[in-house]
């Protein structure tokens, strides 16, 4: 005997509710249970509880994936439903039962046809039927898997950091991305063309478009007004900024306007009824005194969306302040400049010139609150900074040098990041570790310049590596010391009196340099052992249990993997020799494949194998304390990106999250402290191509993967079980779900789902939420139930047990 919980919905004129179906809205009429209905196009429309869930809204081209709440009838694809439904035809129960069965939904249409009499003795004649009902195991869900969950087995307890983030400086991660500033080039030092090549290598920066002089700067001259600017060697602003902006004047009248403009980083936010905060360094000369006006103005130069004005400067540079302040009015737009404005005849010198509109808990130099929220909305719980290739850099004047990023950023010098474009370093040391702070106090990975760079320059463990070997201990000393230590008084002078928590540091990146990683790293790490023997230093070589002859505290591993191979590796840790080797960070993980041909961020299909890789690692979380898909952010604008399937993507108004970021949200939101024992029979398999390095697409290999992937944890406290289950076929799943170990499981939970109905569905900037997560109610549970999960989905289940 099955506990079968299922739902059938008969009938419904679809006139009856479509003007409320608005997702998240009470339906009109007050209809109760669930509602599916067909629209014109062949797709469904799912109403739950007198609320429309259907992501989808009736009148939309949605997706046939959501029709959930019926056991087992999840229907693979449009196709089907339109075989099944033959246009709009209405179905009642029987030819729908029918139907299912015929077309190989052996288990609902097994179940429905067991549950026919409880149906009928119901009464319904039109609307819903829900029922839960002790059913005789139907002929057709023999053969389906059985899952055991064995509560009262603990195998492990889970890391409460498990679900975390990988950040650098690749595809204008923070300049044009996370950092909220908005104009780019604010200090002029950019060169005309990109100097940095990627990874090392000798380029230019194709992102940027070519031009003369001053790269994303333009003379403004308009109504008739004349001037000139050019780049000023011999007027800097300071020691790190050695250059600055010269402004001619000739001649400016009444509705004139000379000045210079900058175009932003693809683009400038305009939001109506926003402040803006604008910062410029400036001098005058050759009789000009002022006044300056600040403006955000359209890109054809004919509306003005907000300005401010510094009525006098004087002839040596110093900082101006103002806030612009946007009207109601004002459209949200990207098709912006900001500009300054010279009132009168001479010379103005700029050094520095910034705009920034609110930012995450109104921080000073801070970060975007959109894409700061979709972290806190993750649940992460550790950041790993700064890097991957950005911490090494191209070479050693272009490492992460973490002490030039200290202080006021009009004095940061900045640097070329690896990925071939310049960085400003506003986002810099401090700022990584309020990032940490401000996501709910997340914990720092800090990544510590190894003294080895990309272009294979390397300091020598020994006297030549000392220095950076005292960077290091400054560094920890800057983040964990109290004020009255040489560098937390820095921190404190900084802005920032408390010290930070800091319990890993990784010594380098993706270092697998043999005996001369060996040596630097055992130099690292004793000098570090010494001051600070409770922090864990991590060795960036994948799979090595030993550096020398030394045990590291933690070794980080990276995968980036075509879809099979990530399917492939379903469990690779599951066997891991735990005694003999240190835990294992997953410092950079994701699907993807390495010949360009990946979307920016990942589709449905690499969502779900991403889903399959964060089961493993939380089934495997006593060994992995930490895992982190990589890279985090792109711009997707063109040019802004160097590396294919990134978490989120963004312009400079908009973010969103790609599958995987949903999948790894609603992970990382719904599980339990307490890995459970689970284990399945009649686990079904298929086969699919081999992919991987040296493997060609036509190769013929195949190799025998699970249909599903599975692990389960419990809250030690509340009982609740979390069984996440990733089906990423185009077959709906059912599965019979045992839970052992426990006194009772309430029929009632939630299920919190990823899914759709084309494997290379995705997000992008213009529709930012085709695929989502959502959880709804999971009627229909107990200790011995089966559910169905839908094709192409990754699910959380939870369960309230006792
Ligand atoms: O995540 C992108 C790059 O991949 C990282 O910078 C590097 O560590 C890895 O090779």
């Amino acid at each position: 005997m099955i506990n079968a919980h299922f739902k059938l919905i008969l009938k419904q004129q679809r006139s009856d509710f479509m003007q409320a179906a608005t997702p998240g809205q009470p339906l009109a009429g007050g209809q109760r249970g669930f509602i599916v209905n067909t629209i014109g196009n062949g797709c469904f429309q799912c109403i739950s509880f007198g609320v429309a869930t259907s992501t989808h809204p009736a009148t939309a081209s949605g997706s046939a994936n959501h029709l959930n709440g019926i056991i087992g009838l999840e229907l693979p694809n449009k196709d089907l439903y339109k075989r099944l439904s033959k246009g709009n035809e209405r179905l009642t129960e029987r030819r729908l039962m029918k139907k299912l069965t015929l077309f190989g939904c052996a288990v609902a249409g097994a179940a429905l046809m067991g549950a026919s009499p409880v149906m009928a003795a119901a009464g319904a004649s039109r609307g819903v039927v829900a029922v839960t009902a002790q059913l005789p195991l139907a002929p057709g869900l023999a053969g389906i898997p059985v899952l055991e969950i064995k509560a009262d087995q603990v195998k492990a307890k889970s890391s409460p950091i498990l679900y975390g983030l990988m950040t650098e400086e690749i595809n204008y991660s923070y300049d044009g991305g996370l950092y909220a500033e908005q104009l780019r080039n604010r200090n002029f030092k950019e060169a005309p063309r990109g100097g940095g090549g990627r990874r090392g290598q000798p380029g230019t920066d194709t992102g940027a478009p070519q031009r003369a002089t001053v790269p994303y700067w333009s003379l403004v001259q308009t109504g008739g007004g004349t001037g000139a600017m050019e780049l000023d060697a011999s007027q800097p602003l300071n020691e790190a900024v050695t250059r600055s902006l010269k402004l001619t004047v000739e001649s400016v009248g009444a509705n004139q306007h000379v000045g210079v403009a900058n175009e932003g980083f693809w683009g400038i936010g305009v939001r109506p009824s926003t402040q803006y905060r604008a910062t410029v360094w400036a001098k005058g000369g050759n009789g000009f005194t002022g006044p300056l006006t600040l403006a955000l103005v359209s890109t054809d130069g004919k509306t003005v969306y907000a300005q401010a004005q510094i009525v006098r400067i004087s002839d040596n540079f110093q900082m101006y302040e103002a806030t612009l302040q946007t009207a109601a009015s004002v459209p949200t737009t990207k098709d912006a400049t900001f500009q300054v404005w010279v009132g009168s005849k001479g010379t103005a010198w700029f050094g520095f010139v910034s705009l920034f509109p609110p930012t995450f808990k109104n921080r000073p130099n801070g970060l975007r609150p959109d894409i700061m929220q979709m972290f806190v909305d993750m649940k992460a719980r550790f950041l790993r900074f700064p890097g991957g290739n950005y911490l090494e850099g191209s070479d050693l004047a272009n490492r992460w040098n973490w002490k030039a990023t200290l202080g006021d950023v009009s004095q940061r010098p900045g640097h070329m990041s690896p990925w071939g474009y310049w960085s400003s370093d506003g986002l810099g040391m401090l700022e990584y570790l309020e990032w940490c702070e401000d996501v709910d106090n997340m914990e720092p990975v800090m990544g510590i310049y190894s003294g080895y760079s990309l272009g294979r320059q390397t300091a020598a463990a020994g006297e030549e590596l000392k220095p950076f070997v005292q960077d290091a201990l400054d560094q920890i000393e800057y983040t964990t010391g109290d004020a009255s230590t040489k560098w937390g008084a820095q921190r404190a002078k900084n802005g920032h009196p408390a010290p930070f928590k800091l319990h890993f540091v990784e010594i380098g990146n993706e270092e697998n340099r043999g005996p001369a990683y060996e040596a630097r790293y055992v130099q690292f790490l004793d000098a570090i052992r010494a001051r600070y023997p409770d922090i864990k230093v991590i060795s960036s070589v994948a799979e090595a249990p030993k550096i020398g002859n030394t045990t590291p505290d933690v070794q980080d591993d990276h995968h980036y993997m075509s879809p099979p191979g990530m399917l492939g590796m379903w469990n690779k840790y599951d066997s891991y020799d735990r005694k003999n080797s240190p835990q294992v960070f997953l410092g950079e993980w994701a699907t993807r494949l390495n010949n360009g041909s990946s979307p920016l961020t990942p589709n449905l299909e690499y969502g779900l194998c991403d889903g399959v890789a964060a089961i493993q690692f939380e089934r495997n979380s006593d060994l992995i304390p930490m895992q982190c898909y990589a890279p985090l952010l792109v711009n997707v604008n063109p040019g802004g990106s160097q590396w294919t399937c990134n978490l989120i993507g963004y312009d400079v108004l908009n973010c969103y999250g790609g599958a995987s970021y949903h999948v790894l949200k609603i992970f990382s939101n719904y599980r339990g402290n307490t890995i459970l024992a689970a284990e399945v029979q009649n686990s079904p398999t298929r086969e699919i191509p081999m992919r991987g390095p040296g493997i060609q697409a036509t190769d013929p290999r195949m190799r025998t993967v699970p249909r599903f992937y599975y692990d389960a944890t419990r809250e030690s406290a509340s009982g609740t079980i979390y069984l996440k289950v990733v089906n990423p076929t185009d077959a709906p799943l059912p599965v019979h779900v045992k839970i052992t170990g426990v006194t009772t499981i309430e029929p009632t939970g939630q299920i919190g789902e990823v899914k759709g109905i084309d494997p290379v569905e995705l997000n992008t900037i213009t529709e930012r939420e085709k695929i989502v997560s959502t959880v709804s109610k999971a009627e229909g549970l107990g200790t011995d139930f089966i559910r169905t999960f839908s094709p192409y989905s990754a699910n959380v289940l939870i369960l309230k047990g006792k």
